[in-house]
């Protein structure tokens, strides 16, 4: 690359080619942070099956490539799996730490937010964020989310207590529920 060129950066879908750098850039937040509440790291399997399911459910997997790296990915699935919650969407965002303050993370978002509103199917986006994490704190609050509730010593990770806040995005979406046709109509 020439010094004086800037890098390029493309937003885009995420490839089965792909899932290698994901899965490196996701085992180094595993690792390093508290970011992942899991301690052992994960296979190419497991994120191939999570691509899939993710494709398959409609739910978009983006990347970031930045002179053909894969620099960051993010992805939203359903929050929860039980039928009531399927307007509400919960995010994720991850960027390996030699791209970070590069804005990766916020061109991500911006792609999958616009992808959200795009879809038509999500009334709410949540970010589920270890509370002392306040990079992703910030990041999301950019984007106008706002902490809607915080469970304080839920998880433990590296000798210590971690609270989860959970951030909370509501897109203008409030004709959704009216327009759906489920099975349900009225309750008694
Ligand atoms: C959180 C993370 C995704 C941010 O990625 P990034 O590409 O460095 O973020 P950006 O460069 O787009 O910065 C976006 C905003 O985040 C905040 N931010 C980023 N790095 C920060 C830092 N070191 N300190 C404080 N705020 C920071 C700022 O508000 C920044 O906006 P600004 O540049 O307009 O001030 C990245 O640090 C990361 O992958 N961390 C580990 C995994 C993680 O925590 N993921 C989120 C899980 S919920």
């Amino acid at each position: 690359m020439s010094a004086n060129r800037p890098s390029e950066q493309l937003i885009r879908d995420a490839r089965e080619s792909d899932l290698p750098e994901i899965l490196a850039i996701h085992n180094d937040a595993i690792a390093e942070t508290t970011a992942i509440w899991d301690t052992e790291p994960v296979d190419l399997p497991e994120r191939l099956a999570w691509w899939q399911a993710r494709t398959a459910g409609g739910f978009p997997v983006l990347v970031a490539e930045i002179d053909g790296a894969v620099a960051g990915y993010a992805s939203y699935g359903q929050w929860r799996p039980k039928s009531g919650y399927r307007f509400t969407v919960e995010n994720s965002v991850y960027v390996a730490d030699r791209f970070h303050r590069r804005g990766i993370a916020t061109a991500l978002l911006t792609e999958l937010l616009a992808r959200a509103e795009r879809a038509g199917t999500v009334h709410a986006v949540i970010a589920a964020i270890e509370s002392s994490n306040t990079t992703s704190i910030k990041l999301h609050e950019k984007f106008g989310f706002r902490t809607v509730g915080v469970l304080p010593e839920v998880g433990h990770k590296f000798g210590e207590w971690m609270g989860l806040t959970l951030m909370q995005l509501t897109l203008g979406t409030t004709e959704l529920a009216n327009a759906d046709h489920d099975s349900v109509t009225s309750r008694r």
